[in-house]
């Protein structure tokens, strides 16, 4: 798969491309990230990328010729793939979401900063939406690498062990979160690792596992409509 970025912060990558698990994805040829920087396809002494908006308002617009143009130009290069800009408005991005983006041959992820873009961006590269949830990001970059980070780890060979995507939380028709997990050592400060897990019995514990998915999925669901707050114990 290959995945475009473009941004005008292409530093704000650099440490993230060579991250562990994607860095390995990347040198083994699973994926194939570029990040192009919008700001090459401005035009005039100033490299001009933002605007005022018509109308009033706060803030700055990127501007459509530059990241149009710098579009276009990744695109030449291989066959246009998915366009996809990072807007708080978006499509909000889900495991179901992320699963779909997988499977594209390709995509370019566009990173809006200042108040946004303006609107004949969207329309002249039809162009989808994506949000990573509902809060506003100084800007998509840090969203463009969400996106990266979720799909690669879905490519066939990135996760050393073939199985553990379908084990995720998310993953799977009903959509569970992972109930509670245990490693060494068997007791830590009092607490126990549960019995069923030692056990041995492999249908038990399947259907233990099951609950407790089911029983965090649940507490996952009354807990967002509670306001969260410090504990008074
Ligand atoms: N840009 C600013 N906020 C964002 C968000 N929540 N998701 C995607 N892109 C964004």
């Amino acid at each position: 798969m290959r995945i475009d970025i473009l941004t005008l912060f292409p530093g704000m990558f650099t440490g993230f491309l060579e991250g562990s698990l994607l860095g390995a994805a990347r040198a083994a040829g699973l994926v194939d990230v570029r990040v192009r920087d919008i700001r090459e396809f401005a035009e005039g002494p100033h490299r001009q990328v933002d605007d005022r908006p018509y109308g009033g308002g706060p803030g700055m617009l990127l501007m459509p010729g530059p990241v149009v143009d710098c579009v276009e130009a990744v695109q030449a290069e291989a066959d246009a793939g998915r366009v996809v800009m990072l807007t708080p408005g978006g499509r909000r991005l889900d495991q179901a979401l992320v699963e779909q983006l997988a499977k594209f041959e390709r995509i370019v992820l566009v990173c809006g900063r200042y108040e946004g873009f303006d609107a004949r961006i969207r329309e002249t590269l039809d162009a989808d939406e994506i949000s990573i949830g509902d809060y506003v990001l100084s800007g998509g970059e840090v969203a463009a690498m969400v996106i990266v980070d979720a799909v690669a780890r879905l490519l066939p060979g990135v996760l050393g062990h073939e199985a553990s995507a379908d084990q995720d939380s998310f993953s799977g028709a009903d959509r569970l979160v992972e109930g509670p997990q245990y490693t060494r050592p068997r007791e830590f400060r009092g607490l126990a690792v549960p019995e069923v897990l030692l056990s041995g019995d492999h249908g038990r514990i399947a259907r233990w596992r099951r609950e407790q998915s089911v029983a965090a999925t649940s507490r996952r669901e009354s807990a967002s409509q509670t306001p969260f707050q410090r504990s008074t114990s």
